[in-house]
């Protein structure tokens, strides 16, 4: 049994084998099918771009305007990420910045208060990809996390009434 399902896997091996060429000389030569065609069918993919890299991000936390600055940021797939908060001045009140699942930012906003300021207003759970501590005015918080695979991510700092102000976006480029 194990000796024919061997040979009859290495028929279809041929077979697959074989009618490549063929397919290709029908279809005209187009980048991703010349590229599909080279590599060996079990590669495994490439690694993410920004393997074995560290980014170093800041963002600042306005007290006047009520938000981040930058409100966008972009870090390759697979770096390490480490960024820091600084609570400018003048400000009375403490911030943070938490990475989330896209969707969720109510929801961690809302689970955040109920944990309370000891917490820093922070819910930990799968939606919650990073974050800080709360940062207190003149004061710098960080944080280092691993890249979330590619897309974009909203971060909002989850101080009562600020993640509808206080928000923007990570970019996690493939
Ligand atoms: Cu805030």
């Amino acid at each position: 049994m194990r000796t024919s399902f061997t040979l009859l896997a290495g028929a279809c091996l041929v077979l697959f084998a074989c009618e490549k060429p063929a397919e290709k000389k029908e279809t005209p030569p187009s980048p991703s099918a010349s590229t599909s065609a080279a590599a060996p069918i079990a590669t495994t993919p490439p690694p993410p771009t920004g393997e074995g890299k560290t980014v170093e991000l800041h963002v600042t936390a306005q007290a006047t305007t009520m938000a981040f600055d930058p409100t966008t940021l972009t870090v390759p797939a697979g770096a390490t990420v480490h960024l820091t908060l600084e609570n400018k001045k003048p400000g009375a009140l403490p911030h943070n910045w938490a990475l989330v699942m896209p969707g969720t930012e109510a929801k961690l906003a809302a689970d955040g208060l109920a944990m309370g300021e000891a917490a820093s207003y922070i819910a930990k759970g799968p939606d919650l990809l990073a974050y800080t501590e709360l940062v207190k005015p003149g004061t710098t918080g960080e944080v280092t996390f691993k890249a979330p695979p590619p897309g974009k991510y909203p971060y909002i700092c989850t101080f009562p009434g600020h993640y509808m102000v206080m928000k923007g976006v990570l970019t996690v480029a493939p």
